[in-house]
């Protein structure tokens, strides 16, 4: 029998309890489709600094090198703010992203009927919107170097090779191929020289496929339309920085970045969590909304093991839940039933096991 390994990152604040849920859904999936997955549990961020005083303990990365994918919750807490910028529990992050390779982040940006009413923009606007934020993971101003800091002034290095633009263009073409044949690529082509390589290599990429309509866009005018008409998006394609601000934007088009799963991709590994942070200030509380670490869980199924068909019945879970009037606070209207991030769990994995099962697919 095939062993099928997952390596569990809890991490800080919020991350073990939305975690928890995450996990309480694959039981239900292993319980529901006759499969079992094997799950070890490591320390990162500032649980690694607790247990061995570096935010990615070296047995961690092995462990997650090792395991076919890594499912991971949130990092950070106030506690570590006065640590030296070098060793804070973010650099746990940044580093196993940079050590697994994981150089396509993709941020399913989806409307949920039910949850109309809880964005910021009019109904509208946003019922229909599905855009797949593709952004790139491991390069620009997160790693360039160098990167200095003195008491007068800081330094950050924005760079950019061929190569690293290529592989990230070439994916996002090939999502595209799969969803609205549509590729928005965002840059500052105006001002930077990496934008500028970025759009020169993002168009030669594209000769590659024909069929997909590719156009460029600034990232101001991009944050922009993104609330005017998010509708006009299918993949968005960025680089690090913008990707990292463009994607908080267009999770609360759909009403709440805890909505907002993300899969990190690599040519070896995959890594996948929610894209918000570990909101230590309501840790513990059973308060947070965890569907976007169910379906982080959702696209690690997917994409790590093919299990397609099978994924897609936690989306319909969670549709059913929202149909059913559950909500957490973060996306609860007025007579709405505001449940807990663990009620929510609940709800979701038996939603899951009473759903008719689908076909198999065909590559599971
Ligand atoms: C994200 C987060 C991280 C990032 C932080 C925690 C380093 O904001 O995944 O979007 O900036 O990439
Ligand atoms: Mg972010």
């Amino acid at each position: 029998m095939t062993t099928r390994k997952i390596a569990v990152l809890p991490g800080d604040g919020i991350g073990p309890e939305i975690v928890d849920q995450g996990l309480k859904v694959l039981k239900a999936f292993e319980q529901k489709f006759g499969i079992s997955f094997e799950l070890e549990e490591a320390p990162i961020g500032g649980a690694g600094i607790d247990s061995d005083g570096v935010p990615l303990p070296e047995q961690t990365l092995k462990l997650s090198q090792e395991a076919d994918a890594v499912y991971l919750g949130a990092v950070g807490d106030y506690k570590y703010d006065d640590l030296d910028p070098a060793i804070r529990p973010e650099q746990g992050l940044l580093q196993i992203r940079k050590a697994l390779e994981l150089f396509a982040n993709l941020r399913p940006v989806k409307a949920y009927s039910a949850l109309l009413h809880a964005s910021t923009l009019k109904s509208d606007i946003v019922d229909g919107i599905d855009i797949m934020v593709v952004r790139e993971l491991t390069g620009g101003l997160y790693f360039g170097k160098p990167k200095q800091r003195t008491e007068q002034a800081a330094l950050d290095t924005m760079t950019y090779t061929r190569p690293e633009i290529e592989r990230i263009a070439r994916k996002a073409f090939e999502i595209a191929m799969l969803r609205n044949k549509k590729v928005c690529s965002v840059d500052k082509a105006n001002v930077l020289l990496t934008s500028q390589l970025w759009r020169d290599v993002v168009d030669e990429v594209a000769k590659d496929f024909p069929a997909v309509e590719l156009s460029h866009m600034y990232v101001d005018n991009a944050s922009m339309q993104l609330i005017r008409n998010p509708k006009q998006f299918d993949v968005l394609l960025t680089e690090n920085t913008f990707g990292d601000i463009l994607s908080d934007e267009a999770s609360m088009l759909t009403g709440s970045l805890g909505m907002l799963a993300s899969a990190s991709l690599g040519p070896k590994h995959a890594m996948y969590e929610p894209s918000h942070g570990s909101a230590p200030k309501y840790a513990g509380q059973n308060k947070v909304n965890p569907i976007a670490t169910i379906m982080s869980m959702k696209m690690l199924l997917e994409l790590t093991f093919g299990m397609v068909n099978e994924a897609a019945q936690i989306d319909e879970a969670l549709i059913q839940v929202l149909a059913d009037g559950y909500r957490t606070y973060d996306i609860a209207e007025e007579g709405a039933k505001v449940i807990g991030t663990s009620e929510m769990g609940d709800k979701i994995a038996e939603a899951l096991l009473k759903l008719p099962s689908p076909l198999a697919s065909s590559n599971a």
